[in-house]
């Protein structure tokens, strides 16, 4: 097992290529399972969650192969519906192939995703939303058995406790695509790899319309083709470096992103004193955060529960009260224990995190928890005096691409051992 050694204190400068969005490409590649036609989807970040999701592909009858970027699927005429508990256990995001399985075979064995560090995450909302299109769901045994032997257009309203959801959208919305008639999702999930994931149906012959808003409609049609797509940039690194600039009092160009789907965290960024200048296809992040600021995360365009941790982090050593309240999932604090190993003043309120800005942190071994929360921890160790060692590195490699590589082009000293 690796771990990740930091020595901090290092200002970063200079700019840094993003790498397609790892939440984006997920459905999407659930979604190339619609047809028994070849797909090529192209800007695929080379992370572990996405070879997990090529085998799960390929477990299902696919043929799948990934190289410089571009995965090649071609699921053929004959398709199993079993997704399997070994491979389903180990990415929630794994759930988003059982609205395809369902529109394509009319049936569907997919394991339950079960919960994870980051707190419950219930599939309450998938369900109930194929249900409407007139799928007889059930739980047997740790799976979800779904059937349909015509699945039909409805009105599905897919809100929840906790507002929409990302996948239970994409699911619902994909499973739409193949049923009979109209379906009209109401409070659907506005998040930009959402409205990806309907470009790319529509360019293998759906008709979803109003995608990116919280109204999809969705014309069925008898058959898809193979596509080929380009998936959209991924927000949560992007503006995880933006927060990298900022923690250090650096100057990054960060290129390759879209500023737009960052905008609750710039927004932020600039009230807590850090200058920013946006352009078409990239952000200037330049100097340090000196101001607290006040942050609910909230779904899309609100600020994203992604990007939580790494700004509880840039918080922690910027002068003053900040407050943090977490609204997507109240329970994804773990990384603040291991922030307070480092010197951090943050204090656990209800679902929110109060942070009283320090002077300086001070590297430590620390225990990466989440995806999220490891990029917190790697940026705490970019700001902090000495050594930072964080264990547990998988958790980052699932959504980070090649990272320590691109921090050390922009001035990190960062490197990664054998644990
Ligand atoms: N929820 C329900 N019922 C459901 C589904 C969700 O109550 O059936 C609740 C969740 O418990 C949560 C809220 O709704 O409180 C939103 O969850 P959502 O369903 O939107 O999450 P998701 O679709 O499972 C995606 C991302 C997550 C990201 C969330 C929120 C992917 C593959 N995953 O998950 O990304 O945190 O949306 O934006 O797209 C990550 O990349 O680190 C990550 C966890």
């Amino acid at each position: 097992m690796d771990k990740i050694v930091i020595e901090g204190g290092k200002p970063l400068n200079g700019s840094i290529e993003i790498s397609g969005s790892k939440n984006a490409t997920l459905p999407i590649l659930a979604a190339t399972l619609m047809t028994e036609d070849a797909s090529v989807i192209h800007g695929v970040p080379d992370l572990q969650d996405v070879a997990t999701m090529i085998k799960i592909l390929r477990s299902l009858g696919a043929s799948a192969t990934f190289a410089e970027g571009s995965v090649h699927v071609k699921p053929g005429r004959h398709i199993e519906a079993h997704a399997p508990w070994k491979l389903v256990s180990t990415m929630r995001a794994s759930i988003c192939v059982l609205g395809p399985l369902l529109a394509r075979l009319g049936r569907a064995d997919v394991s339950m995703p079960g919960g994870c560090i980051i707190g419950p995450r219930p599939i309450d909302l998938h369900l109930k939303g194929l249900a409407a299109l007139n799928a007889d769901i059930s739980i047997e045994h740790g799976y979800v058995k779904a059937r349909a032997k015509k699945l039909r257009g409805a009105e599905v309203y897919l809100g929840g406790a906790y507002g929409s959801s990302v996948l239970a959208t994409a699911n619902v919305m994909m499973a739409a695509v193949l049923a009979e008639g109209e379906t009209t999702i109401i409070n659907a999930a506005c998040e930009p790899e959402v409205e990806d994931l309907a470009r790319f149906l529509n360019a293998m012959g759906a008709s979803v319309q109003g995608a990116g808003t919280h109204m999809i409609r969705i014309l069925g049609v008898r058959k898809l083709r193979g596509a080929e797509h380009r998936v959209i940039s991924d927000r949560i690194e992007a503006g995880t470096f933006m927060a990298a600039a900022a923690i250090t009092g650096g100057h990054l160009l960060i290129k390759g992103s879209d500023p737009s789907h960052n905008t609750a965290l710039i927004d932020k960024l600039r009230q807590s004193g850090v200058s920013i200048a946006t352009h078409n296809g990239f952000v200037d992040v330049r100097g340090k955060a000196v101001q607290p600021v006040k942050i609910t995360t909230l779904p899309y365009p609100g600020f994203p529960t992604d990007l939580q941790a790494q700004i509880t982090a840039l918080m922690s050593v910027t002068k003053g009260i900040s407050v943090v309240t977490e609204k997507i999932y109240p329970e994804r604090f773990i990384h603040i224990s291991e922030l307070g190993r480092m010197g951090a003043q943050i204090f656990l309120e209800g679902g929110s995190a109060i942070v009283h800005g320090v002077k300086k942190l001070s590297g430590a071994p620390v225990m990466a928890s989440d995806l999220r929360a490891s990029a917190a921890l790697v940026l705490a160790g970019l700001a902090a005096e000495g050594r930072t060692e964080v264990y547990r590195v998988y958790h980052l490699d699932r959504g980070y691409e090649k990272v320590e590589k691109k921090l050390e082009k922009i001035g990190a000293r960062i490197w990664r051992e054998k644990a």
